[in-house]
């Protein structure tokens, strides 16, 4: 088990802070990956950060982390919602594996209520902001002391 934790961000999350503000927020990725590196710091862990746009990068992610890593967090943007490739891979994960939503997506539309990564994710959140991603990064640290015990 080693000491890094992948926060993995979907479609459209390179455009955090200019998207959608009323619903997204003002702070940018690179301010969560700032929080990320931060948090996971506090507790002697590192992370790689990462967003992409294409489904297949995603997948390729998470098969580099799905075994030995410090876990996962996800958020797969509105693939989420769609793809059955992202949450077979997501099948093959050995880690904990906590998906993300800055937004609280059962309060919106009917076709966000569905997730195809809540099938195989360890916890989730929705309707933290940016908050989440820390919160994340605390369980998976609590989960990973568990595990060392
Ligand atoms: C999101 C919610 C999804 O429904 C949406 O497609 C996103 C962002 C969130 O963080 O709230 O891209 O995952």
């Amino acid at each position: 088990m080693n000491d890094t934790i992948l926060v993995l961000n979907g479609p459209n999350l390179n455009l955090l802070g200019k998207r959608q503000p009323e619903i997204y927020g003002h702070e940018t990725l690179a301010d969560v990956e700032n929080l990320c590196r931060e948090t996971a710091a506090g507790f002697g862990l590192g992370v790689d950060f990462r967003q992409s746009n294409a489904e297949h990068a995603l997948i390729d992610a998470i098969h580099a982390f799905r075994v030995g890593s410090a876990g996962i967090v996800i958020n797969a943007g509105a693939y989420t919602h769609t793809s059955v490739a992202i949450l077979d891979a997501l099948n093959t994960c050995e880690v904990p594996v906590i998906e993300c939503h800055i937004s609280n997506v059962h309060r919106r539309e009917a076709f966000r209520h569905h997730s195809y990564v809540s099938l195989a994710a360890t916890a989730v959140l929705a309707g933290f902001g940016t908050h989440g991603y820390a919160l994340a990064i605390r369980h998976l640290a609590h989960l990973r002391a568990g595990r060392a015990a």
